[in-house]
């Protein structure tokens, strides 16, 4: 019944619906009806009643849930769409349910009690502020090219928020986001296979969109932002997500056919905030330093040392000059 009002609302929205004709058309008491109306605005939903006009629908919650979005009927990423208010990490739940769920299945919630960073590190999910979604994929290929994914993903994210706030985003090699050199997004792939089998990969991304500044404190406040602090305003999460969620599909979809980084390494060079800067990386054990010069087909990035040494790096945490990892 409650969704039946909404969908009326929604139809009709900025208009006054008449309690009458609710009632008419449902054969619902009056009382039903504002009992009702009370539930939608504990959810969030701003209605104005009107004595004798009826109920208007001034403004919706900014909630991830499906009804919420605007994903294409044809898409694989979010074809199954997991919606929590609370959960632990999405990547753990992905993995818990990753043998029934089909490819592409989104987990995403409100809020993570235990939200997980790279290396072990925590990360912070302020309720209703961010994006904290997982990808479930089964891809058809060897773990060698799945990883590749996370860069891939690290393309789509950059892209999906630029398109909505109209403001380059960039990537730090290999997967962070950032926009005006602090980090806004941050991608956590998990791999469960064996060296020649792919059974899933898990990519949870972290996007930080309303928060205000106070919330990044100490060290932070260097290092991490938000969309909001950005731009000045809140943005609708629900547009962020559809925007990140249709440049995955487009790019899942080539990667598939590709099967490997080519076709998309030039946009990941276009977006690096790496490429063309000094760089530090930790490298068989020691700390090297140079120019990071480029990236190849296989996603690796080229390092040109002083001495005019190439070196090829795989993985690893790089802290590029001039931004939050690399200051001096
Ligand atoms: C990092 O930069 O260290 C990676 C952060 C990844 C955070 C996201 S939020 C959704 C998903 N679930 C998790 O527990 N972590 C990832």
């Amino acid at each position: 019944m409650k969704e039946y009002i909404l969908n009326k609302l929604k139809e009709n929205k900025g208009e006054f619906v008449s309690g009458q004709e609710i009632s008419e058309e449902k054969s619902m008491s009056r009382t039903a009806i504002w009992k009702a109306i009370n539930k939608l605005k504990e959810s969030g939903y701003e209605i104005e009643s009107v004595t004798k006009k009826g109920y208007r629908l001034i403004s919706e919650p900014d909630l991830l849930d499906h009804a919420n979005n605007e994903f294409e009927k044809n898409w694989t990423i979010g074809s199954d769409y997991i919606y929590l208010d609370t959960v632990g990490s999405t990547n753990d739940y992905a993995k818990e349910i990753a043998a029934e769920k089909k490819d592409g299945t989104i987990v995403i919630a409100e809020t993570q009690s235990t939200g997980k960073g790279r290396r072990g590190r925590n990360w912070t999910s302020q309720k209703g502020e961010g994006i904290w979604m997982t990808v479930l994929l089964k891809p058809d290929m060897v773990p060698a090219q799945a990883v590749l994914m996370t860069q891939v993903v690290a393309v789509a994210v950059a892209e999906g928020i630029s398109d909505v706030i109209g403001e380059k985003a960039e990537i730090k090699w290999p997967n962070d986001i950032v926009l005006n050199k602090r980090k806004v997004c941050g991608i956590l792939a998990e791999l469960n296979g064996e060296i020649d089998y792919l059974n899933y990969i898990v990519i949870g991304m972290g996007i930080n969109v309303n928060m205000d500044k106070e919330v990044f404190q100490g060290e932070l406040a260097d290092k991490a932002t938000s969309i909001k602090i950005e731009k000045g305003k809140s943005i609708s999460r629900k547009d962020i997500l559809t925007s990140v969620v249709r440049r995955l599909n487009m790019y899942y979809e080539q990667f598939l056919k590709e099967r490997d980084f080519g076709f998309i390494k030039d946009k990941s060079i276009e977006l690096s905030a790496t490429v063309g800067k000094r760089v530090k990386v930790i490298y068989s054990n020691e700390t090297i330093e140079g120019d990071a010069i480029d990236l190849t087909d296989k996603g690796e990035l080229l390092i040109k040392l002083d001495s005019g040494e190439i070196k090829e790096v795989i993985s690893g945490e790089v802290s590029v000059r001039g931004l939050y990892s690399y200051v001096d």
